[in-house]
């Protein structure tokens, strides 16, 4: 592995030091290059530049493997623990018992919204984007709870997180039940935290759903899978905003909209409408394929290909598996299932996707999970901001913590016109 490398710029020798992480990746230290040499670098999307050290999340995309604080995702699966998990991420340890019914109690505590927040129900049209009402209410979390705008003291710091992952509970559930003209449901204090979600969304007054143990389970893991994904679009989104010292609420709010996106969180319901597509004989999985690999781009085969992962994102793995499980339990199939199979089948038999190291990712089976669970195509981005909230908390705060953080700023390569007269607009 090399300790550094050298920069020859005008006959000059500049040497770089090299940064390496745990896991002996390397990265080329550039932050003396432009005062050193009038050079920047040029990485559109980031993808060859890490933007940040961290401690948090652990990805190796070639081998397929997924750690939170260096723990293998795959060790949550036994006893599926959501809150366990977000206090992990966030705090940096596994918490003692202690700690988790510490963090229980201030989560029950934060179940209800506000009342001028609840209101604000009334006045959004039933068709709203869940995922535009969801951004809308976290960043109104700042008008209503004005005391957590600056979190520099520990205890206000958890006692704003605990706010948002409680309350977005509420506000996921409450949105959906505006959505039907339903009433909406009060959380339960005594439901642990994925009961009390299925609880909101599906009971009707008198008449409490009744939520069986395999189904909190898969909720759970759900959650847990979309917790943190170390810099992911809407990550670097919450720690961009949260570099110019921001609120939590407002740093939320905009991974929130960054999720939003069929690129990213929101592919989830790309894949569920392309799945029902298929299945109404709209297209068949082979002309699915087909048009994923036209040239002209217009389609995607939504839940396949990383950025990151040029294996298979062993989050798809666990969420294929628990499908089984689930369906085994609801003692039912769903032909969607099967054609996802199909799908699968059928790309990572086409050089087209092999060559490209493209597989499924998250999004591929998450959806079909939801569906499961009576959850609707429209509340599935919502689902994975609610699993993904801890994740941008612990970004955000590892950022606020790091006293060597700076603004988020990047440089540019300006290719625009050279420097030009105005002209009056009589003369034009
Ligand atoms: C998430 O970053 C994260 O960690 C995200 C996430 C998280 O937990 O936060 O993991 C969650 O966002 C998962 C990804 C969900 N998005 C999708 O499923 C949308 C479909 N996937 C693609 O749009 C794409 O694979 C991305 C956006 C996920 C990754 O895009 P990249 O890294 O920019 O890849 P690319 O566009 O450069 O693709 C490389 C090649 C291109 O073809 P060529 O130019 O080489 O001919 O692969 C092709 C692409 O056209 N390609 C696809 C494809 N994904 C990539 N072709 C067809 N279908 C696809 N899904």
């Amino acid at each position: 592995m090399p300790e550094k490398v050298i920069l020859v710029v005008d006959g000059q020798e500049m040497e770089l030091p090299i940064v390496t992480g745990t896991e002996g990746e390397q990265a080329v230290d550039i932050t003396q290059l432009r005062n050193r040499t009038g050079l920047t670098t040029y990485d559109p999307s980031f993808g060859n530049t890490s933007a940040c050290k961290s401690t948090i999340t652990f990805i190796d995309g070639e081998k397929g493997i997924l750690r939170y604080r260096g723990i293998p995702i795959e060790e949550f699966t036994e006893a599926p623990n959501f809150v366990e998990v977000a206090w992990l991420l966030i705090f940096g340890r596994l918490p003692k018992r202690d700690d988790l019914a510490q963090f229980r109690d201030q989560l029950t505590a934060n179940e209800l919204l506000h009342e001028g927040l609840r209101h604000q129900f009334q006045h959004i049209p039933v068709e709203a984007p869940p995922m535009a009402i969801l951004s809308a209410m976290l960043s109104n979390m700042a008008c209503f709870y004005p005391g957590f705008l600056s979190l520099d003291d520990s205890d206000t710091f958890t006692e704003a997180a605990a706010r948002l992952i409680s309350k977005v509970r509420t506000i996921a559930a409450f949105s959906y039940r505006r959505s039907l003209g339903l009433p909406i449901i009060y959380p339960d204090p005594n439901l642990r935290y994925c009961a009390n979600l299925l609880h909101m969304i599906f009971s009707i007054p008198y008449q409490q759903h009744v939520v069986t143990p395999e189904i909190e389970d898969a909720l759970n893991l759900i959650f847990i899978l979309h917790a943190d994904h170390e810099q992911n679009c809407s990550a670097a989104t919450v720690r961009t905003v949260g570099s110019s010292h921001a609120n939590l609420f407002a740093s939320c709010a905009a991974g929130v909209s960054a999720l939003w996106g069929p690129l990213h969180g929101g592919a989830n319901v790309e894949v569920l409408q392309m799945l029902e597509r298929i299945h109404q004989g709209g297209m068949s999985a082979a002309d699915c394929i087909a048009a994923a690999k036209a040239r002209d781009k217009k389609f995607r085969l939504y839940g396949f290909g990383h950025r990151v992962y040029k294996n298979y994102d062993p989050r798809a793995k666990l969420l294929k598996q628990a499908c089984d499980r689930v369906f085994a339990t609801v003692d039912r199939s769903d032909p969607l299932l099967d054609i996802a199979r199909k799908l699968e089948e059928l790309a990572l038999k086409d050089s087209y996707f092999v060559d490209r190291n493209l597989y499924p990712n998250v999004d591929f089976y998450s959806g079909i999970l939801l569906r499961a669970m009576g959850i609707p195509t429209n509340m599935f981005t919502v689902c994975f901001a609610i699993g993904r909230l801890p994740g941008w908390i612990a970004q955000w705060k590892e950022q606020h913590d790091d006293a060597d953080s700076r603004i988020t700023r990047p440089r540019q390569v300006y290719v625009g016109p050279p420097c030009t007269a105005y002209v009056p607009i009589a003369d034009r």
